[in-house]
């Protein structure tokens, strides 16, 4: 079965097709490469030993899009992981994450109804919760305002498929809202790549142990939580691929869009974070206490059980591989900048 992963290049992306080479399907990614780079496609094909199609296009260009569904008519289902997610940037530069996440959403569309693709997997995000009020947070929690403007797409491209499922019930749309994804390919060959300084948490680590900045800096130590750090709910990326897969192969009895939580359903702060990768690695790094970040929410963590009850997924690596993968990976890279 073909499946086409957009920004199936990027981090969560490739270990997505890595997981459907396993499974016997044949992924087809695009990617413009604007958060990824060609060698991930190399390393692809040296996991699973299998070619893999690839094309570097802009998924919200009709014309380079349209080609794809042309070219390869036994699509039969779509993966969309393309669109822009620094959540600082999307604040300096909102116009630009509005016009990138919302356009390759609605291209991707187009191009489904016009080629009579149904069954379509979205990459969303815990953020659409904004600061939840329970915790864990379940599917049914209420969707507040929006954070910045990355979790403003995030809510807006949903919104945009409960509208389309609604008006096309031929449509199979499943809605992941990810967690913290961490970590990386058990092989070492693939992994998180930001570009420049890293805004999230682990890659800020594992460049921090590598010597690659001076120390790391934790965001407040002063919230409500047990140890003052923030709570998060951090997911291995291999776990996270592995949801793909059970989303796409599910048939929905019910409806033909459903949302799920993709989280391990356990929250951990940042300070113990730090304490189990210097724990798993060996490896000991300076570590700052500073001002509290901007936008961020003192706890959050997923409620898993539909996911676990209806796609029968749920979390099997451990925080713990998830930091030694992760440094594994960041010990094969070359400091660029
Ligand atoms: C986690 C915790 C920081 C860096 C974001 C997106 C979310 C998703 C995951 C896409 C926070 C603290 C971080 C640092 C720190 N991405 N921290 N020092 O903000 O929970 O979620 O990434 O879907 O949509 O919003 O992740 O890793 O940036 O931060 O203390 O140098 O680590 O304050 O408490 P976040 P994060």
């Amino acid at each position: 079965m073909k499946i086409l992963v957009t920004g199936g290049a990027g981090f969560i992306g490739s270990h997505t097709v890595v997981e459907l080479l396993h499974a016997g399907f044949e992924p087809i990614i695009v990617d413009n490469f604007s958060n990824s780079n060609l060698s991930i496609v190399g390393k692809i094909q040296e996991i699973t030993g299998r070619k893999i199609s690839f094309y570097q296009i802009d998924c919200k260009l009709d014309d380079h899009l349209e080609p794809i569904f042309l070219e390869n008519p036994e699509i039969e289902g779509v993966i969309h992981f393309a669109a822009y997610k620094a959540v600082g940037e999307s604040v300096s530069e909102p116009e630009k994450y509005y016009h990138n996440n919302i356009a390759s959403l609605t291209c991707v569309c187009r191009m489904m109804k016009k080629y009579g693709v149904n069954k379509f997997v979205f990459s969303s995000s815990c953020t659409v919760y904004g600061n939840p009020e329970v915790i864990p947070v379940n599917e049914k929690a209420p969707i507040k305002e929006a954070l910045n403007p990355y979790a403003h797409t995030k809510q807006l491209a949903e919104e945009i498929l409960f509208g389309l499922c609604q008006y096309n019930q031929d449509l199979e749309v499943v809605i992941l809202r990810y967690f913290n994804p961490i970590g990386a390919h058990e092989s070492g060959l693939i992994g998180e790549l930001p570009i420049g300084v890293p805004n999230n948490l682990v890659p800020y680590i594992t460049q921090t142990a590598a010597g690659w900045r001076d120390s790391l800096v934790v965001f407040g130590k002063d919230y409500s939580t047990a140890d003052g750090t923030c709570i998060r709910d951090f997911i291995h990326v291999e776990d996270l691929a592995k949801a793909h897969l059970k989303a796409l192969m599910w048939k929905n009895p019910e409806s033909n869009l459903e949302v799920f939580n993709i989280g391990s359903g356990v929250g951990h702060s940042v300070q113990s974070l730090i304490d189990i990768f210097i724990k798993e690695t060996g490896i000991d790094f300076p570590v700052k206490y500073g001002e509290r970040r901007p936008g961020d929410i003192p706890a959050i963590f997923a409620s898993a059980e539909k996911a676990l009850g209806l796609l029968n997924w749920k979390t099997e690596r451990t925080l713990e591989e998830a930091l030694r993968h992760a440094w594994n990976w960041q010990q094969t890279l070359e400091k660029t900048e």
